[in-house]
């Protein structure tokens, strides 16, 4: 990643790995069903972006051997708990690597699956993203992925003007990073563009309660996101802070309140040729 793009969840791994376990907890039952739908048989998977390789044991009911690809090790080392874990030491290897620049060779995968990697990348390397993907994936190979519309149902009932100011503010500092807020609205564009054909397509978007630890993620995630409203302007320190714990507070002070994540978007698609 280039210095001035890095992955907003570097700033606090700790935290970060948190974070992508409860949300794994919500996401899993979508790309496992979405995968279960595509009826794929025994094959050859890579996933793009494994981070804590939280889609492992999913992917490992529908390949034989799976290569796990990060760019952080840390993020990894996470995975080789979860591949010790499962006893998935024989299917998996892990790998340290770029999803921009893929060290792999040509036609060697029949899936390759990517959770919420182009969402925290610039809207510019998206189609460089998959491109390497087509290339790595054998003809009749199928591309699978799952992206967030950030702008899209991102709020919580009753309101919280802390909520709403900090999502606006996230959408602010992406947009000034050049990070599209519509990669999951703009996936089946840019797959259809970059010669695959898409075969299944599905959007959702998880409704918690505030006591739901789904609805922690939110806090975790805007804690992780402060360092960058800081540096883009999009909201002072003191502002962020403010708004943080205001928020926390929102949820703590209304137990019936619900909240709406952004609404996840995924696509599959073959490469026919
Ligand atoms: C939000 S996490 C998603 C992890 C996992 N796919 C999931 O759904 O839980 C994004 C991951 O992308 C990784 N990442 C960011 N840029 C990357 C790049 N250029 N190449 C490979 N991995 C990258 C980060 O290290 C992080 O682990």
């Amino acid at each position: 990643m280039t210095p001035e793009n890095p992955y907003f969840g570097a700033t606090n791994k700790e935290l970060d790995t948190k974070r992508l376990e409860i949300q794994s907890s919500g996401f899993n039952p979508y790309t496992e069903k979405f995968l279960e739908d595509l009826g794929l048989s025994k094959e050859t998977a890579l996933d793009l972006a494994t981070g804590t390789g939280a889609v492992l044991t999913i992917l490992a009911k529908y390949a034989n051997r799976i290569t796990a690809l990060d760019s952080d090790k840390d993020q990894l080392a996470e995975a080789q708990k979860v591949i010790e874990l499962f006893n998935l030491g024989s299917k998996v290897e892990l790998r340290q690597g770029n999803a921009l620049e893929l060290d792999l060779p040509d036609n060697t995968f029949s899936i390759v699956h990517a959770r919420l990697l182009l969402t925290n990348l610039p809207t510019k390397t998206h189609s460089q993203v998959v491109n390497e993907s087509i290339r790595v994936l054998k003809p009749g190979g199928v591309l699978v992925l799952e992206e967030l519309g950030v702008d899209r149902g991102w709020h919580a009932k009753p309101p919280s003007s802390h909520f709403e100011t900090l999502v606006n503010a996230v959408i602010e500092a992406r947009n000034r990073t050049e990070i599209s807020n519509q990669t999951g609205p703009e996936l089946e564009d840019l797959v259809t563009i970059s010669g695959l054909k898409t075969i299944a397509k599905n959007s959702y978007s998880i409704e918690s309660r505030a006591k739901d630890p789904f609805t922690q993620l939110n806090v975790m995630f805007m804690t992780l996101y402060t360092p960058l409203l800081v540096r883009t302007g999009a909201l002072s320190k003191e502002e962020s802070e403010v708004h943080l714990e205001g928020l926390k507070n929102d949820i703590k002070d209304n137990p019936d309140m619900k909240v709406w994540a952004p609404q996840m978007f995924q696509v599959a698609a073959k490469k026919l040729s």
